[in-house]
């Protein structure tokens, strides 16, 4: 890096590859690295900067790859190191940057730890990596506390000898003991092997997991009920954002420190933004995801309101804030915005919302296109989440349905299979690649333009916002930098334009009004 010089990602655009999801290149009806690699000329059309790839580490897929069984390896089903070694050296080529998942949280059940914990007796060192406890209650039946999987029903579970074993997540994904000097040695191997392979950085996942409490305490009974079956944590949660975790995150940005133009980004479900902050200070990660915007309904107030917390969360910490819209775990923003026309239009208008602001933008594979959720027969569903739920939680699948490249029927383009590993919609034939590419007033025509200006343009500089007085259900802000101006209307009726010279609107502008369900850039 230049003496002085930006760090790379202080301003990048990452683009999110569920890696099973992207492109199949040996018709299996799963996206792989080949596939990936196949499709690189595509992403840099579109603009993006980095690249984030979901696990592809061997695994049993009972979380789809987050549930990994060996750190250091590509499962079979993806390819092999060969094939990411060629994606890296590729991406590299058509100057993007590879960022990789890391899962320290805990392993898959058959990781050969929990294989070797499970043939030995309690209280011994192969137990000693995870988090076996014996069970309270007559005989050891009951669990040793009161906490719940993510996933849904209780977070642990009894093995043959009567201990129970931790898993915030699904049973085959045991909680590592990260009190373990093993442990912790290990992370700094994966970290170092995807490093040496030339990796510009990390995703962590549950990074505000990891670290428990002493004793582990039982959760708030309140806590449980209002958390059940959700992502969203706080404070009152023993089993995340305890203290511990920190010197975890230390320990992380210590091994990237000795490889110059590295990164981490942690996914933080952390409510209190005082907290947040503490994931990101100079000796740890070095973005944090927050999901404010992830949130926020379609209305100017909330959407002004996620903008403001997540700028102050991270102003003294020196950090770049970030923003996402979607990701593998949560309903594609365009239903969540009503779906149809309406969901598309408001989406095209929170993309532009999401560029204009400083920092850093995640797009969750798909998004460029305007791929809404998809509502999946139930013999499709594959989320551990549905089973854990008792059926009462449909899970993720919606969102992680195959990218449509082509053609007219599925799987457009995305196999050489007809088939993909979750069933496409017949109708998605006008939102593959191929049909929005030349259409200016498409989705994807919108991303590239948008990435473009964000790229040549002066008019994004500077890290402060300024707000702008607006109408009821609108807001303006001007980035104070560059001059760029930012206006969105969630109201009803439309309301006159800021002034400026207009670089880019999400729709249609009606003379010098701005519609609803519509942003715009000015300078
Ligand atoms: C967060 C990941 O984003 C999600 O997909 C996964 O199921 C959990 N962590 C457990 O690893």
């Amino acid at each position: 890096m230049d003496e002085g010089a930006l760090p790379w990602w202080q301003n990048a655009v990452f683009y999110q590859i569920y890696v099973r999801s992207f492109a199949d290149s040996d018709g299996d009806g799963v996206g792989d690295l080949e596939g990936i690699r196949s499709r690189l000329g595509y992403l840099e059309l579109l603009g993006v900067d980095a690249l984030w790839l979901t696990p592809f580490f061997r695994s049993p897929m009972a979380d789809h790859g987050y549930d990994v069984a060996d750190p250091r390896d590509v499962d079979p089903l993806f390819g092999d190191l060969a094939a990411f070694d060629a994606l890296v050296a590729d991406a590299h080529g058509h100057g993007l940057k590879v960022t990789i998942d890391l899962v320290p949280n805990h392993t898959s059940d058959q990781h050969v730890w929990f294989q070797q914990a499970l043939r030995s007796a309690p209280g011994s060192r192969e137990r000693g990596r995870y988090l076996f406890r014996d069970g309270q209650g007559h005989g050891g039946s009951l669990p040793p506390n009161n906490w719940t999987s993510v996933f849904g029903g209780p977070a642990w579970t009894r093995v043959p000898d009567g201990q129970w074993y931790l898993h915030l997540f699904a049973p085959q994904q045991p909680d590592l003991n990260w009190d373990d000097s093993e442990v912790r040695a290990d992370l700094v191997q994966t970290l170092r092997f995807w490093l040496d392979r030339g990796v510009d950085g990390f995703r962590i996942d549950v990074a505000h997991g990891m670290a428990k409490p002493a004793g582990l305490p039982d959760m708030d009974p309140n806590a449980v009920a209002i958390m059940a079956g959700t992502q969203s944590h706080d404070v009152v949660d023993p089993r995340f954002d305890n203290d511990g975790v920190h010197d975890i995150h230390r320990l992380i940005r210590k091994v990237l420190d000795g490889y110059p133009g590295t990164m981490a980004v942690g996914e933080i479900w952390v409510e209190r933004d005082d907290r947040f902050a503490f994931y990101v200070r100079p000796d740890e990660l070095h973005l944090g995801f927050n999901f404010k915007l992830v949130e926020a309904d379609f209305d100017a107030d909330s959407v002004r309101r996620a903008i403001d917390r997540s700028l102050t969360a991270v102003q003294a910490t020196g950090a770049a804030p970030t923003w996402t819209l979607s990701n593998h775990d949560v309903v594609r923003h365009v239903t969540r915005y009503g779906g149809g026309d309406l969901g598309t239009r408001r989406a095209r208008a929170m993309a532009l919302v999401e560029l204009a602001l400083p920092g850093v933008t995640f797009i969750y594979n798909g998004e460029e296109l305007g791929l809404p959720n998809v509502d999946l027969p139930d013999w499709a569903l594959q989320d551990p989440v549905w089973e854990r739920s008792g059926h009462t939680e449909r899970g993720r699948d919606g969102c992680r349905v195959p990218l449509p490249w082509e053609g007219e029927i599925p799987s457009f383009g995305f196999s050489r299979a007809g088939a993909a590993w979750l069933p496409m919609p017949t109708h998605w034939a006008g939102l593959t690649v191929e049909a929005q590419l030349e259409d200016p007033e498409s989705m994807l025509s919108l991303y590239r333009h948008a990435l473009e200006i964000r790229k040549t343009s002066g008019a994004f500089g500077g890290e402060e916002l300024e707000w702008y007085g607006a109408p009821p259900g609108c807001f303006a802000f001007r980035r104070k930098g560059g001059g760029l101006i930012c206006a969105l209307n969630t109201s009803a009726a439309p309301v006159p334009l800021p002034p400026g010279e207009i670089l880019l609107a999400s729709g249609p502008m009606e003379g010098n009004q701005l519609p609803p369900e519509t942003s715009v850039w000015l300078v």
